[in-house]
C-alpha cells in the first residue's frame, strides 16, 4: 500500500509520520495516534461528530485526507483544556448544564462551539445554534447544549 508522509501539529506536539495515501485526517487521530475523542459517526460529512479544528477552523475530519492536514495545526478535543487537566470552560460549562447525554456528539459539539468563541466570543443563541446546526445530538434536543455554549460565552467576557 502506497504511503505518504504527513507532518503536522497535533494539541501542540509535532506528528511526522507515513500514512496509507487514501487515509483521512480522523484515520490518523484515531488510529495513527489514538487520539479518540473526534468521534465516526456517520462518515461522510453529515453528523458533524468528527469535527476538530484545523487552524482555527472547524473540519470534518472524516472528509478531510491526512494530506490535506499537511502543515495544520490541529486541535482536538484532548488538546482543548489546560495543561494540567484543567477543563475548558465550555467543558465545564458542558457538565454544569447537563449538556451530555451519550457523549457521542460532545467533542464535536464542543470543538465547533470553541471555534465560534474564538472568533466571537460574545455569540447570540442565535449564532450558536447556527454554530451548531451541522452538528448532530440525538439525545438531548440541544436546549442545554445551547445554554452551555451561551454560559461559557460568559464566562470568556468576564
Ligand atoms: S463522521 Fe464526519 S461528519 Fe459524521
Ligand atoms: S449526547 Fe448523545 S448524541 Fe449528543
Amino acid at each position: 500500500m502506497k504511503k505518504i508522509p504527513v507532518s503536522m501539529t497535533v494539541n501542540d506536539d509535532e506528528v511526522d509520520i507515513y500514512v496509507p495515501a487514501h487515509w483521512t485526517l480522523l484515520d490518523v487521530l484515531r488510529e495513527e495516534l489514538e487520539l479518540t475523542g473526534a468521534k465516526e459517526g456517520c462518515g461522510e460529512g453529515v453528523c458533524g461528530s468528527c469535527t476538530v479544528l484545523m487552524d482555527g477552523h472547524p473540519v470534518r475530519s472524516c472528509l478531510t485526507l491526512a494530506a490535506e492536514a499537511r502543515g495544520a495545526r490541529v486541535l482536538t478535543v484532548e488538546g482543548l483544556g489546560g495543561p494540567g487537566m484543567e477543563l475548558d470552560p465550555l467543558q465545564q460549562a458542558f457538565i454544569e448544564k447537563g449538556a451530555v447525554q451519550c457523549g457521542f456528539c460532545t467533542p464535536g459539539m464542543l470543538m465547533t462551539a470553541k471555534a465560534l468563541l474564538d472568533s466571537k466570543p460574545e455569540a447570540t443563541e442565535q449564532e450558536v445554534r447556527e454554530a451548531i446546526s451541522g452538528n448532530i445530538c440525538r439525545c438531548t434536543g440541544y436546549a442545554k447544549i445551547v445554554e452551555a455554549i451561551l454560559d461559557a460565552s460568559h464566562k470568556s467576557e468576564t
